[in-house]
């Protein structure tokens, strides 16, 4: 395999421009950084971002708690920038939430709560909603059948309505609650996932309740309740 011999190929700088263009070779004695090096580097980059983050930057490793997140000062002087979730006091937090969570509820009560007539009831200007949040709660947690009335109309679906309290935790109905209450019109107090867990603890129920037996709680509220409203927080709950 002799090919014809190229007229520069003896020509030195062509031979070692290759050559040239390589670094020269590491000493036989230097070894790669170790493992352990580049480990430790990474976890400064880790560490050194979770302290930075939350000064600079609004950011923070606490994900449960959306009220950790430094909000004020130093953050995006853009209007309307920044962590809109950070910005939320409870009662708008509770709508936002209680609203994807109502997603359950209106394929039965309706988007606008106006509910279907004779089929399912309204909730939109209902005396269940608006009135005692012992009662409603209680609806909700086991379930309602028979006939019941409603803005002065009857109903009696067959079948009545479910329970949720197995499929919804605490703080989801909560906010649901706090949202029908507040939304179309209606406007009431917020309900707290600890007003929930109260009905909760001390009403094991497994049927559904009843129009006749709701009675007593009809204009009954479970203590704790929050005035809702922007800037609702647990401090602002009136005291009784
Ligand atoms: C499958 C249909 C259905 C779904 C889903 C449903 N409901 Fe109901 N709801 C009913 C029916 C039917 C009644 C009336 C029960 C009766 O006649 O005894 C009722 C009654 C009520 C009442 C009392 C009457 C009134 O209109 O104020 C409230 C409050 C209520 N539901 C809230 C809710 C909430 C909150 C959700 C979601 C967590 C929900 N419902 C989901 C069918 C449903």
């Amino acid at each position: 395999m002799s090919a014809p011999a190229h007229p520069d190929s003896t020509d030195l700088d062509r031979l070692h421009s290759a050559v040239k263009r390589e670094k020269a070779d590491l000493p036989p004695e230097s070894q790669p950084a170790p493992l352990w090096a580049v480990f430790l580097l990474m976890l400064v980059a880790i560490i050194a971002g979770g302290q930075l983050g939350p000064m600079a930057g609004g950011w923070s490793f606490d994900v449960s708690n959306p009220f950790s997140v430094v909000s004020s000062g130093g953050g995006d002087p853009r209007p309307g920038a920044g962590d809109a979730g950070a910005a939320l006091d409870p009662f708008a937090l509770a709508m936002k939430k209680g609203a994807s969570g109502y997603a359950v509820c209106g394929g039965c009560h309706q988007g606008n709560g106006g509910g279907i007539p004779g089929q399912f009831p309204p909730l939109a200007g209902s005396e269940w909603v608006n009135g005692g949040t012992e009662r409603l709660v209680r609806v909700v947690q086991h379930g309602l059948v028979g006939a019941i009335t409603v803005k002065g109309q009857g109903y009696n679906t067959p079948g009545g309505m479910q329970a949720f309290g197995a499929a919804m935790s605490s703080q989801d109905l909560a906010n649901v609650l706090t949202y029908i209450r507040n939304n179309w019109g209606n406007e009431g107090t917020m309900v707290t996932k600890e007003m929930v867990q109260k009905i909760r603890d001390e009403e094991k129920r497994a049927t559904q309740w009843t129009e006749a037996e709701l009675k007593p709680f009809a204009d009954k509220n479970v203590p704790g309740e929050i005035t809702a409203g922007p800037g609702a927080t647990a401090a602002a709950a009136p005291a009784k």
